[in-house]
């Protein structure tokens, strides 16, 4: 009952080249030095066995347009389907990692898997975040990563939702007057991400 959730694309490569794709939304945030990101995965679930022998996986954000998509991927198995063909979905190479990551998204976090634990129905992946790559249409002028455009999708109690209105930043409740023309700052390049254009083609690599 811990809801809403995000419900990303988790990319994953086989040995023989094979790419896969499954849905997640037990994922999480889990530190920022060094970047760290988990996803609980079953045992029983396709990606679980490559990512455990690769140690490697994208996270891909969801969008609008994506979901669609991304309900297939979670209740179809890469064992016996092709989820990037069938659902029309481009691999995106990764800078760092062999898994893939999804064009059409927004953003992808490639991942390295620096512990697996092991928690009874579903073990947890925690893993590094190498790399991450933003499509360079949400950067504004300044270089300013604009998330609110992307459409984002959120899982909330087996339902899929966009996201409602904006009610408030982060700190408003503290926040003077006086301080907020400074909020304008950070900007994707000093965030460490790379860019790339719509057709998921890598523009321009920061710090990886
Ligand atoms: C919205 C949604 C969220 C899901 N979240 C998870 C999850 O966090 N962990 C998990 O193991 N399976 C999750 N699933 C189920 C898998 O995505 C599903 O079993 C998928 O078919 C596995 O694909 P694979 O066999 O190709 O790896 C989710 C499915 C949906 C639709």
């Amino acid at each position: 009952m811990l809801y809403p959730l995000p419900a990303v694309l988790v990319g994953c490569r086989d040995e023989e080249g094979r790419d896969n794709l499954m849905t997640a939304a037990w994922a999480g945030t889990v530190c920022s030095d060094p970047v760290m990101v988990s996803v609980s995965i079953r045992k029983e679930r396709y990606s679980h066995d490559i990512i455990e022998r690769t140690g490697e996986f994208t996270l891909s954000l969801t969008t609008k347009k994506l979901a669609f998509a991304t309900d297939f991927c979670g209740v179809k198995s890469g064992r016996d389907t092709d989820k990037f063909s069938l659902m029309k979905l481009t691999p995106l190479e990764s800078a760092r990692i062999s898994a893939p990551g999804v064009s059409e998204s927004p953003v992808v976090l490639e991942c390295r898997v620096k512990q697996i634990l092991r928690l009874g129905s579903h073990d947890m992946f925690v893993a590094e975040v190498v790399n991450v790559s933003v499509d360079e249409a949400l950067l504004d002028e300044n270089g300013k990563l604009t998330l609110e455009r992307a459409d984002l999708i959120a899982y909330s109690h087996g339902e899929y939702f966009t996201l409602g209105d904006k009610i408030g930043k982060f700190g408003y409740s503290v926040r003077k007057k006086r301080g907020r023309a400074a909020e304008a700052k950070g900007s994707a390049a000093a965030k460490g991400v790379r860019r790339r254009s719509g057709s998921g083609k890598p523009v321009k690599k920061y710090k990886n």
